[in-house]
């Protein structure tokens, strides 16, 4: 009699088991995957609020990230630059960079790390910049040498689709040659078990900026299973892939701003699982941004009326050796065409007579950040000045690859042979200039039969 009943009731609770465990199952999926997280990143900058235009099929530039971003970024999203957004340590560099870090902010960044060139800046040039930033500037690694206090937030903790995503900004201290006036730079596990235990407990995931190497990141995933995400950093080329290692994926990307990258993931079972993952090349079909390029119309307008340190002669050469003045002094082409008739009209025919023409036709004639590699000797005592305006020290001039002339040009006036001979030049000496972004690839055989003399 009881047999019957019993079974029953383990129909029935096998039914509502069953029914449990359907539910179970068909939720599960959704329990345990997280919603997809999508970052796009930029690192090394340098500068490149706008391509400098020094040869066509330039890639990249701000002015080209936005306008990609624009068309392809997909919300929600996080946007993050881990570092080297600055060009350099002088003041026309700082100035640049507020430049910048206002377009980050009219791109919609959300966090920016600090990379090597920029803890080669004073304390104080970086505390005013930290402050002025509209974008959160982040640093665990640089702190005041003194109180060994953090000088920028370490962190900082964004909500998206719900869900509370944790960046904290490092820099490894070796990637740094040396660090600026009043700067500390802590080791990478200092910097990240500071902060990394309050961060795991606060956020559901924790994203690290590492300016770091390759090797380095990969070494911090492995001591650092509560980071999904490592985006870097110090590398020479953008990551192929996005690499899973231990608990942690790793990307990275570098290159002047002539990429971005995007990666998206999310986690099932508990582990990271990449998506997706791309390095998008800004190349010269995607539109420059009207107002990123009316922003760089704005720097080199506040440039050119700003007295810089670069425009005093008289300031301290660091490169000097105490009581070892060169002598020579710059005396501009003209000096040399009386003598040197067939060389001036070979050099006058090519385009380095027209270099300072070129950067007129820019605006971009008082701009620092061009004028080096435009004019004869900018930034030594006797060299081109922007004070000069149009003066015998534009253009690509004879001294600027031969040296000073100006006593070899007196001693033949007078008669005599100088006691200094110019020296030998080669390939080396033309890529002091052409280099990198400012110049095709260089090559002896096909340039040098230009301007041969
Ligand atoms: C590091 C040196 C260097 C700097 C700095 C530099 N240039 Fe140039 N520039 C060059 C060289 C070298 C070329 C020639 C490249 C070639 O022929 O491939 C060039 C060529 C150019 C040309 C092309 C000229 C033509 O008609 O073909 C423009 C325009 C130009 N530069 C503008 C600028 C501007 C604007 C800046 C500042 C944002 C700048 N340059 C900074 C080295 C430099
Ligand atoms: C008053 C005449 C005179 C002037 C001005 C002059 N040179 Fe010369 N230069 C010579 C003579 C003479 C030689 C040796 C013979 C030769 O190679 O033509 C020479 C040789 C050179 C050499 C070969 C290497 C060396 O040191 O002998 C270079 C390079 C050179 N000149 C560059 C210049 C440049 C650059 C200027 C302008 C700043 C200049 N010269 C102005 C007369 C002059
Ligand atoms: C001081 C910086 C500087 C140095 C050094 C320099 N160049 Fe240039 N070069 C330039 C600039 C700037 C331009 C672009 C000028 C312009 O068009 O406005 C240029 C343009 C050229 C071009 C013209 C491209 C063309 O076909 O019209 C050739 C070729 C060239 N350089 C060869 C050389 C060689 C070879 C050397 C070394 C012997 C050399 N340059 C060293 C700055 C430099
Ligand atoms: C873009 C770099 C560059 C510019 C600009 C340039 N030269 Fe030269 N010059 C060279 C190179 C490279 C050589 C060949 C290698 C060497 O002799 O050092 C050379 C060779 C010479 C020589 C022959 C040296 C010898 O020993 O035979 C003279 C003279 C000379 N240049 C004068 C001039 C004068 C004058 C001007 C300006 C009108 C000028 N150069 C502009 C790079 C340049």
């Amino acid at each position: 009699m009881q047999k019957p009943f019993v079974a029953a009731i383990l129909a029935v609770l096998a039914l509502v088991g069953g029914g449990v465990f359907l539910l179970l199952s068909s939720r599960k999926p959704e329990t345990l995957t997280s919603p997809e997280l999508t970052v796009y990143f930029t690192c090394d900058t340098q500068g490149r609020l706008e391509p400098c235009g020094c040869f066509t099929g330039q890639l990249g530039g701000l002015t080209r990230a936005r306008s990609w971003l624009t068309n392809n970024r997909q919300s929600p999203s996080l946007l993050v630059d881990i570092g080297g957004a600055i060009a350099g340590e002088q003041d026309y560099h700082v100035i640049q960079w507020g430049y910048i870090l206002e377009a980050y902010e009219k791109m919609g960044y959300q966090a920016l790390n600090l990379g090597a060139r920029e803890g080669m800046l004073p304390l104080a040039t970086l505390r005013e910049m930290i402050g002025q930033s509209e974008v959160p500037l982040l640093s665990a690694s640089l702190v005041d040498a003194n109180s060994r206090e953090p000088i920028a937030p370490p962190h900082t903790q964004i909500e998206i689709d719900g869900r509370t995503i944790g960046l904290l900004g490092v820099l490894d201290p070796r990637s740094v040659p040396t660090p600026g006036e009043g700067l500390a730079i802590l080791s990478l596990d200092d910097a990240i078990s500071r902060h990394l235990p309050f961060l795991a407990e606060e956020c559901d995931e924790v994203i690290l900026l590492a300016f770091a190497t390759e090797s380095e990141m990969d070494r911090l995933a492995n001591e650092f299973y509560e980071l999904a995400l490592i985006v870097g950093g110090d590398v020479k080329q953008a990551s192929q892939t996005a690499r899973q290692v231990n608990q942690s994926l790793i990307v990275y990307t570098t290159n002047q701003a002539r990429t971005v990258g995007r990666v998206s993931f999310n986690r099932q079972d508990g582990r990271i699982r990449q998506a997706s993952y791309d390095i998008h090349m800004l190349y010269p079909k995607v539109p420059q941004d009207p107002e990123l390029i009316a922003l760089s119309q704005e720097f080199k307008k506040f440039i050119s009326t700003t007295r810089l340190d670069i425009d005093n002669p008289h300031r301290m050469d660091e490169n000097a050796i105490p009581g070892v003045a060169t002598t020579a002094e710059y005396v501009g082409s003209e000096s040399c065409a009386q003598c040197h008739m067939e060389e001036t009209r070979i050099w006058k025919n090519s385009r380095h007579s027209q270099a300072f023409a070129t950067l007129i036709h820019r605006d971009s004639q008082a701009d620092p950040t061009c004028i080096g590699c435009h004019t004869v000797g900018f930034g030594t005592p006797t060299g081109y000045q922007r004070a000069f305006g149009d003066s015998k020290l534009t253009d690509v001039g004879c001294e600027s690859c031969h040296g000073p002339g100006s006593e070899h040009v007196s001693s033949w006036q007078a008669g005599r042979k100088p006691s200094f001979q110019f020296r030998p030049l080669g390939p080396g000496d033309c890529k002091s200039c052409h280099y990198g972004e400012f110049s095709r690839p260089f090559d002896w055989d096909t340039f040098w039969p230009h301007i041969a003399h």
